[in-house]
């Protein structure tokens, strides 16, 4: 699909292997998650714009380039995408945190928002999208959703691991998102789980289970 790019980095590469191992810990799997985090934001905002400026150098005046005022927000999905926040916020230090929490409704199998805060001007910013799995998408999809009734016009996503089938139905959904992914795997299983993938990712980032 044309909106997904899988970074082929060989540090992404390397990396999301090193995330692959079984049994990996809670301290390992993290600090991979937050590395991984900083490489796609880097590989998410190569197109940012830069502006020069004029400064006062260490020998006089000295022409820089300085990014042009581009707002962001990020955006981790709860729970999991949380363990990428501080990757992000790393490269991008100036950006504000809005929050997305979804659960499934036992009905209608449609993710519906237990939990929402937005930060103000999204008509105005890049939305960076974190959530490690990109597996069926209904979180991802349901939060762009959300992102677009708030008018937010450039929605990004960075995934660790993205299935087919997810890539599929986000294209479907909202073609004009962009998910940068270090890997895409075979498929999903019975239970909605990435194989091979990386298991649960939240139980991972948070000691759980
Ligand atoms: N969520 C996970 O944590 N892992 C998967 O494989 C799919 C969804």
């Amino acid at each position: 699909m044309p909106n997904v790019i899988a970074v082929r980095h060989p540090l992404v590469q390397h990396k999301i292997g090193l995330l692959r191992e079984h049994p990996i810990s809670t301290k390992k799997f993290r600090e991979v998650t937050q590395e991984l985090a900083r490489l796609l934001a880097y590989e998410a905002t190569a197109d940012f714009p830069l502006e020069t400026a004029t400064l006062t150098g260490w020998c006089g005046p000295v022409e820089v380039q300085q990014l042009s005022g581009r707002k962001v927000t990020v955006v981790p999905i709860l729970r999991a995408g949380v363990g990428m926040l501080d990757g992000v916020l790393d490269m991008i230090p100036s950006a504000k945190v809005s929050v997305v929490g979804l659960s499934r409704n036992h009905e209608t199998l449609q993710p519906e928002p237990y939990f929402e805060r937005f930060v103000g001007h999204l008509s105005e910013r890049t939305a960076l999208i974190l959530d490690p799995m990109l597996a069926t998408a209904g979180s991802m999809i349901a939060t762009i959703d959300m992102l677009k009734r708030q008018g937010c016009q450039d929605i990004r996503a960075l995934v660790l691991v993205a299935a087919p089938e997810g890539i599929q139905r986000l294209y479907e959904a909202h073609p004009d998102v962009r998910c940068w992914t270090a890997a895409i795997d075979s498929h999903l299983d019975e239970n909605a789980y990435i194989v091979p993938g990386l298991g649960d990712a939240g139980d991972k980032i948070f000691g759980t289970k």
